[in-house]
């Protein structure tokens, strides 16, 4: 079922809320690919009924050529959901249901989380997340919601947001969905030609070196061999490249044994710009 307006969604959800039946939410831009299908069906599994929001979010995009190009497919993703069968909800707003006449951002600071890596390079974009974040989640007040671990800055960013927030929502991050050649799965992929999908593994590919050579290697000399190999490719652009700690996001110069990294990449295929990570250690 579709809703586009808060109002009627709410009478929808209000008896699982009476009878304290737990209500899974997973926001979604659209354009719905198997990655976002493992969440739905994780949330199905865990909750008595779940919520797909289907919004593209305006305040987070800081480039409005990209925000224009979003890929819209309302029509597939429903067919998609509801070819799962189970007890799904759409919610799929235009801007005032969601904003009221002001659609800007709240300003947050996530401890820092906000300033490393796409923060430094999308400015505004996690005030945007947060802002619709914080909407949909008093909008629908889920017990639990559910995100993928392949933009896990934001992973890290909504955990903080809860909390800022006071929001009693679990917050549940799961694993990267892949192509068969390693590329992470994204709706931004549907953009991309044939030749650039099929290159764009090589991004898959380098962080798969990175974990490799990580304990061999400093962190200088693994950046700058990744500097190296991209500059010898010529379908991608590095955008960034960073190592990092995963509890507080901030790109490491070196190796500590008590500390969890993760690789970090952004780069560009044509126009199409991708991110990608993956757990080091
Ligand atoms: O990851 C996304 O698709 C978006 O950033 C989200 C979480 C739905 C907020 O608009």
């Amino acid at each position: 079922m579709i809703f586009h307006e808060q109002q009627l969604l709410d009478k929808e959800l209000d008896p699982y809320r009476v009878l304290k039946k737990k209500v899974g939410l997973v926001p979604t831009m659209g354009a719905l690919h198997e990655g976002h299908l493992a969440l739905v069906k994780k949330s199905v599994a865990e909750n008595e009924i779940t919520v797909v929001s289907i919004f593209v979010n305006p305040t987070q995009f800081d480039n409005s050529k990209d925000l224009q190009k979003y890929p819209r497919t309302l029509d597939e993703d429903s067919k998609l959901l509801r070819s799962l069968n189970a007890k799904i909800l759409i919610y799929a707003p235009q801007p005032d249901d969601l904003y009221g006449n002001k659609v800007v951002s709240k300003r947050y600071s996530f401890g820092g989380l906000e300033k490393q890596m796409e923060g430094k390079f999308r400015s505004g974009h996690f005030d945007g997340v947060g802002t619709v974040l914080n909407l949909l989640f008093r909008a629908i007040r889920p017990d639990q919601a559910y995100f993928g671990e392949k933009d896990f800055q934001q992973l890290q960013i909504v955990r903080k947001l809860v909390e800022i927030e006071k929001l009693p929502i679990n917050i549940v991050g799961c694993p990267i969905y892949r192509e068969p050649h390693g590329l992470a799965m994204s709706s931004r992929n549907k953009r991309l030609s044939q030749v650039e999908f099929d290159k764009a593994g090589f991004i898959f590919e380098t962080l798969q070196w990175v974990r490799s050579n990580f304990s061999d290697k400093s962190i200088p000399e693994l950046q700058k061999i990744v500097q190296q190999k991209f500059k010898e490719n010529n379908y991608l652009e590095l955008e960034y490249f960073e190592i990092a700690n995963i509890k507080n996001l901030i790109p490491a110069k070196r190796k500590r044994k008590r500390n969890k990294y993760r690789a970090f990449i952004a780069a560009f295929a044509g126009e199409v710009r991708l991110i990608d990570n993956m757990a080091l250690n």
